[in-house]
């Protein structure tokens, strides 16, 4: 798929160089408490996602999803060899339907809203699957996404009835908290 980082990269996703810089544990790990249920929109190879079922425990549930099937699979495998695969439930999304539930505590997108056709759809669809109160952590990498397009990304995220709460330090990518009311 043109724009999309294809599977085969997915071991540059998922290197210990990376989990030096971006520990995934650290990163979500104050947003996702035991017995929540979240998503992580754009899992690709699943970094975060068995993370963030870790930490959901056996009363959370994870929703992770991605538009390339190639994608799923490494996550899910990667699941299974942590014993998170029963906690996760994977979805084949596509450009218009991120295949998300209503009522979620916290949505992950990390590195993917800069590569999505419609990157406003997908927003408007991540707030309306939030619950009141529920966070957005949106992270994007510095190397391929400048500040300002960043900056340009978060007020689209507010256009949709978020609103910006906290900035987090990342390494290598602009992040951003945001809140539905
Ligand atoms: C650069 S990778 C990042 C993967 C993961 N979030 C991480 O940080 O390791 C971007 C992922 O977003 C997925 N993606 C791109 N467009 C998407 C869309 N419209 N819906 C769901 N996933 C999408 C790609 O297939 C790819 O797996």
């Amino acid at each position: 798929m043109p724009g999309i980082c294809p599977p085969w990269l997915s071991l540059l996703l998922t290197c210990g160089l990376r989990h030096r810089g971006q520990d995934p544990f650290r990163i979500v790990g104050p947003f996702v408490q035991e017995g929540a249920t979240v998503a992580d929109v754009g899992c690709g190879p699943g970094f975060f996602t068995g993370p963030m079922a870790h930490l959901a425990g056996e009363t959370g549930r994870v929703i992770a999803v991605d538009v390339q099937q190639g994608m799923l699979n490494r996550a899910r495998n990667a699941a299974r060899r942590v014993g998170m695969a029963e906690r996760i439930d994977f979805r084949h999304a596509t450009d218009t339907d991120l295949k998300l539930d209503e009522g979620l505590d916290f949505v992950l997108a990390f590195a993917v809203l800069h590569e999505m056709r419609d990157a406003k759809g997908a927003l408007e669809q991540i707030t309306a699957a939030l619950r009141p109160g529920g966070r957005l952590l949106l992270a994007e990498p510095t190397f391929h996404v400048h500040k300002p397009k960043f900056t340009e990304t978060v007020r689209l995220a507010e256009s949709t009835g978020l609103y910006w709460v906290d900035i987090v330090d990342i390494r290598m990518s602009h992040a951003a908290v945001l809140r539905r009311d």
